[in-house]
């Protein structure tokens, strides 16, 4: 890892900051210098040539802004709140080490293997929530084991898991409001009516079912989809005055975890939900009913921190179109190809220059798939140059796969 008090002045370039005219993704941590793109005022293209590419660089600072900008918000409700960070969307080691580091956070983990990351990350069992879906009878055996807090959302678990675990096991209920929200309608990306959560008319018979399997239902839990938008605003208003009335039904429940879900803007056109909408809906339609407010943001906290350096191989048009071919694929980040969600695409070099072309960036699998933009709007590109592709923080190197045995790219924090 890089350290930041490491940093020599050579490594440093002038910062220019950002102008009215500026690209949308430009501003902390990414800013301009001598040698092109920086994270932090490091030059990215000094890191690339250090560590080599395919490579993913997370900014440190941006991490922690992104915590203080969600804490400052959650002190504005008049509620106890808990912020579990989403390991899925990167269990990074140096990357968990900062999150650690800030006190006070906990974790939101999906499976045995996360919950032994996030422990081994120094995270107590007591400030871990796991969230899993479909768990097997091993899964929750080893929640048991590991002592961790399990929210689960079917009829099945809980008779499964109520049997495993001590009679009077706190438990939270994952609900589904039945509502599509998010980035895009694509059932890839949304939560609603889909294999998540019991359905609120199941409501009473898993709260029957966890009472005679000996658990206490002590948390409900929603996550309303990825990538909320502002015009979200309404159906969130929904959800959570469901999720009000749903805990005032059951005396137990003490805390309402209302998942992830925030992101951070992919391209000029986006609008993220934004903090302060967000903290409206939970003051006005949950925290007036609930004692405790949980979540468990992911991108939010760590997608604007990360970055993607490639290098490009190929520069050749076919037909009417300029393809360019760069050192990683869909194998290590998977946003466009299982998606279609935009990454931008930026000359590391020369990343405030004029366009100049436009470019099919594809990438090194064996799929029609692995291509990140048909038509990137980009400065003249030989090959040889680099290209940095963000944000890149979230879901990218967790998501990683072998395939074609070409990844996975490394990881370094500054
Ligand atoms: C249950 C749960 N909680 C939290 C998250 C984190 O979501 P995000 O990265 O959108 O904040 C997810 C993402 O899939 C999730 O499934």
């Amino acid at each position: 890892m890089d350290a930041p008090s490491g940093r020599r002045a050579a490594d440093l370039d002038p910062e220019v900051g950002p102008a009215s005219s500026s690209p949308w993704w430009f501003g902390a941590p990414f800013g301009c210098g001598r040698e092109g793109l920086t994270l932090d005022g490091r030059s990215l293209a000094a890191v690339a040539g250090r560590h080599g590419t395919p490579l993913y660089v997370y900014s440190r600072a941006a991490v922690r802004a992104q915590v203080a900008a969600l804490r400052r918000v959650l002190a504005t409700l008049e509620a106890e709140t808990r912020v579990h960070y989403a390991l899925k969307a990167n269990r990074c080691p140096g990357l968990l080490e900062v999150l650690r580091a800030e006190g006070g956070l906990g974790i939101d983990a999906c499976s045995p293997r996360e919950v032994e990351v996030a422990r081994a990350a120094g995270f107590a069992a007591g400030e871990i929530s796991v969230t899993a879906c479909m768990p097997s009878n091993r899964d929750l055996d080893a929640f048991v084991a590991q002592g961790v807090h399990v929210n689960l959302d079917s009829l099945s678990a809980l008779r499964r898991y109520g049997a495993r675990a001590p009679k009077g096991t706190a438990v939270g209920l994952r609900v589904d409001c039945g509502i599509e929200v998010g980035y895009g309608c694509d059932p890839k990306l949304v939560y609603g009516n889909g294999k998540f959560g019991l359905q609120p008319d199941a409501f009473d018979e898993a709260a029957a079912t966890a009472r005679a399997a000996g658990l206490v239902v002590t948390t409900l839990h929603v996550h309303c989809g990825w990538g909320l938008r502002m015009e979200d605003g309404p159906q969130m208003e929904w959800i959570f005055t469901r999720m009000a009335e749903l805990a005032h039904r059951l005396p137990g429940v003490e805390v309402v975890n209302v998942g992830g879900g925030l992101g951070v803007r992919r391209q000029a056109a986006d609008r993220p939900l934004s903090l302060a909408a967000w903290a409206d809906l939970l003051r006005r339609h949950l925290t007036p009913a609930v004692r405790t407010i949980a979540c468990e943001p992911g991108t939010l906290l760590v997608d604007r921190a990360g970055v993607l350096v490639v290098e490009v191989n190929t520069v050749e048009r076919r037909g009417g179109t300029t393809w360019v071919g760069v050192d990683a694929g869909h194998n290590v980040n998977v946003y466009m190809a299982h998606y279609g969600i935009p990454i931008e695409i930026v000359h590391l070099a020369r990343p405030l220059d004029p366009v100049e072309a436009s470019y099919a960036v594809a990438g090194n699998i064996n799929e029609s798939n692995d291509v990140f933009a048909r038509a990137a709007l980009l400065p003249r590109i030989q090959e040889g140059d680099l290209l940095a592709m963000l944000p890149a923080g979230a879901y990218g190197a967790s998501m990683a796969s072998e395939h074609c045995l070409r990844g996975p790219a490394p990881e370094v924090v500054v």
